[in-house]
């Protein structure tokens, strides 16, 4: 139970949810009483990282933090004075690589709360956090559901309610999120602004559709890795592959118009063989490192190997590489020592490189995605 005080006393949550919404950073207003309340910032991870996500956010804030399981993919982190924005910063900054959403929980409702009750429960919050006429409304479930509704019924019921109320609903793209999250113990209300919810996606859980000239599944990886960090790969250009095939990252860099060196002992697929653009190197990475003469001014590696090994080809591929290259690493971590192993990996690749951001997406299996900026050393060939 959190320690909500007024006053002299403590209140319970729920006594304090059906009364109030805990809204932005500062305290809450109760009756004539003044409450200050310490955020309890949600953080969402994949499943079987959860166990991960807490330890980080336990090691990088320190005893002083309270950082419990609230559901299967969910944990809340709860320190004086802490806020959304100062978790988002040190998950981007130290990196925090298992946190991939965060929400401030503005209210709880109980689990057999109908959708009247939670429309009317949204709107309420939103009215109490002033937030402007335009936001996102995210809805997901965590865990596996019993509710007799889904998101989408949820969504169009809280949807309908602000619009009555003169407010306008995105699914993305705006300052402000308000999430709705059915979770095994209630439905959890959360605000936050957006920029400091790690992703613009309900719960962190990117949804791409397959395209219809994909080429593997490992496609979606890359094309996340872009859309959540908001990267920018350069309009032209040479691009390295390390560990290209079938050729799907491949496909998509040659779709942003980079001319492709490919390079994995395995077959590329036969709808790359006809573009002149894609030279295919069948060699293994380390050979290839050896005799290379081309500067690329972006690199990706998506190799099926030990993270340590393929971090060491990163740290050697760097010497290829024009001042400023972006490189795009997912690593596999396996489910060993991951957080030494992931520290490890990140402390060798500095140096080289910045790294700019590091992170399990929704499309990573036991791998972390690695980003990452050629300082400005030259590069030798
Ligand atoms: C997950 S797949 C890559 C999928 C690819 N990114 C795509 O989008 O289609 C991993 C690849 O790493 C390659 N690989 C493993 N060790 C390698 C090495 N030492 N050098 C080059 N490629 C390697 C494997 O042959 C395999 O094709």
């Amino acid at each position: 139970m959190p320690p909500w005080k007024c006053g002299e006393g403590v209140l319970g949550y729920r006594q304090f949810t059906s009364v109030l919404f805990a809204v932005g950073r500062g305290h809450l207003l109760w009756e004539n009483c003044r409450v200050f309340h310490e955020q309890r910032i949600v953080v969402s991870a994949a499943e079987e990282s959860l166990p991960l996500a807490i330890r980080e956010l336990e090691l990088d804030f320190g005893p002083e933090a309270k950082v419990e399981p609230i559901g299967p993919e969910m944990a809340v982190i709860t320190a004086p004075g802490l806020t959304a924005q100062e978790v988002a910063d040190r998950c981007e900054a130290a990196p925090l690589v298992f946190p991939r959403h965060l929400t401030v929980e503005t209210a709880l409702l109980d689990a057999d709360a109908d959708l009247d009750r939670i429309a009317e429960a949204a709107l309420a919050a939103v009215r109490q956090a002033d937030l402007p006429k335009s936001f996102a409304l995210q809805v997901w479930v965590s865990g596996r559901s019993s509710y007799e509704f889904g998101p989408a019924a949820a969504f169009g019921a809280i949807a309908g309610e602000l619009d009555a109320a003169g407010y306008t609903v995105a699914k993305s793209r705006r300052d402000h999120v308000l999430s709705c999250c059915l979770t095994p113990r209630g439905v959890l209300l959360g605000l936050n602004e957006t920029r400091d919810s790690l992703s613009d996606w309900p719960g962190g859980g990117v949804r791409l559709s397959k395209g219809r000239d994909q080429i593997s599944r490992a496609e979606f990886k890359l094309e996340e890795a872009l859309g959540e960090f908001g990267l920018d790969l350069p309009k032209g250009g040479n691009a390295l592959d390390l560990g290209a095939a079938p050729g799907g990252w491949t496909r998509i860099l040659r779709g942003r118009g980079l001319r492709v060196w490919a390079v994995d002992p395995g077959d590329l697929d036969e709808r790359l063989s006809r573009d002149g653009q894609i030279k295919h190197l069948k060699l293994t990475a380390g050979r290839f490192l050896r005799s290379n003469r081309t500067v690329f001014d972006v690199a990706v590696n998506d190799m099926r190997m030990d993270p340590k090994l393929s971090t060491e080809l990163m740290v050697r591929a760097a010497e290829h590489l024009a001042p400023g290259a972006l490189a795009i690493v997912t690593l596999k971590t396996g489910s060993r020592e991951v957080l030494t192993t992931v520290q490890a990996c990140l402390a060798l690749l500095t140096g080289p490189y910045e790294v700019l951001h590091a992170r399990q997406l929704r499309h990573n299996r036991h791998e972390i995605t690695v980003v990452a900026r050629r300082t400005d050393a030259p590069a030798a060939a």
